[in-house]
């Protein structure tokens, strides 16, 4: 049997030695995280990823989020520990679906959630984030019929917030739309002194129940912030350990979903560990690579989505 690998401490070294960054989404594991240099939400890894001077940008997130990276400073390499950490959203549109939707609807302007793929990204005319997703709407011109795609249920959150009315794609995601609405009105009568807070990419009936809406950041800066000493948290429970180390002395409960877990993991977000983390440093693979035409191609509705969120 060989000797244990400690992978925190090669990890730092291999960090150093390659000139890399590693940066993590908040549904990653908490040893993950806690190795990152920058944990955030889809918006701010984005932000991290276009300016970082690294040479090596090792995404501990999913797919598209390190296609994003690779997109937004295409001279860096891409390392993503799983390539098979897709997403629902993303996977529920296929590309020449979307070009079909498209079609069906001339002169509209799309708006394309960043959960989906660099070939939709490519056919959209601005991308957003579950964060700046009002900012955004209410920039498209008035006259313009809106297309929102993948996710319905952020946009007939967008729809509510802007007054816009939009055409949406009927895409959804496998860990937000299985919570339920009986177990967290259950959880409420349970913990009336907590406040509820949730991600927009929850189903409307879930989300008439929130004290707060927001984006991961979003949701736990408010936390934070708040006066109040418990909340149940309907979203991914990795976000739990920002949290904790954030606020020890509050009371997190995580909303359970209705498949008989206790809490709720993104199973795609999940297949990133340490060990896979450690050796696509040490083996520089798996790679995120592109074509360079669909690179390009999917460039500027993410750069109008920085512009248009600074
Ligand atoms: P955030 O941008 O809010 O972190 O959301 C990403 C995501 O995939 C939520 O399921
Ligand atoms: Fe995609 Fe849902 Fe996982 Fe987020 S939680 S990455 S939207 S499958």
């Amino acid at each position: 049997m060989g000797a244990e690998v400690d992978y925190a401490k090669e990890i730092q070294e291999l960090k150093r030695s390659m000139n890399a960054v590693i940066l993590a989404h908040y549904y990653q594991e908490s040893e993950v995280q806690d190795l990152a240099d920058f944990v955030g939400d889809s918006l701010a890894l984005a932000q991290a990823a276009a300016t970082t001077k690294a040479d090596v940008i090792v995404f501990c997130g999913v797919h598209f989020m390190a296609e994003t990276a690779k997109i937004l400073n295409p001279t860096r390499q891409v390392l993503l520990p799983d390539l098979k950490a897709g997403c629902s959203l993303s996977d529920r549109c296929p590309p020449a679906a979307f070009k079909a939707f498209k079609e069906k609807h001339p002169g509209a302007f799309v708006v394309s959630y960043v959960n989906s793929s660099a070939a939709v990204k490519a056919m959209s005319d601005v991308i957003c984030t579950s964060s700046n997703a009002v900012k955004i709407v209410n920039q498209v011109p008035k006259d313009r019929q809106i297309l929102f795609a993948p996710d319905q249920h952020l946009g007939r959150y967008v729809m509510k917030q802007t007054g816009r009315d939009m055409v949406l794609w009927p895409g959804s995601c496998i860990v937000h739309e299985i919570f339920s609405e009986k177990k967290l009105v259950q959880l409420k009568v349970e913990h009336a002194d907590a406040e509820v807070v949730a991600h927009p990419e929850c189903e409307a009936p879930v989300l008439r129940h929130a004290d707060f809406i927001g984006s991961t950041k979003g949701i736990l800066d408010y936390v934070l912030k708040s006066p109040k000493e418990k909340f149940i948290v309907v979203t991914e429970a990795g976000i739990l350990h920002q949290m904790k180390k954030g606020a020890p002395h509050k009371t997190f409960i995580p909303a359970p979903p209705d498949n008989g877990c206790a809490c709720n993991e993104c199973p795609y977000m999940r297949l990133n560990t340490l060990e896979k983390l450690w050796r696509c440093m040490k083996e520089r693979t798996p790679e995120l690579v592109m074509p360079t035409d669909l690179r390009e191609a999917a460039r500027a509705p993410l750069q109008r989505m920085l512009e248009w969120s600074a």
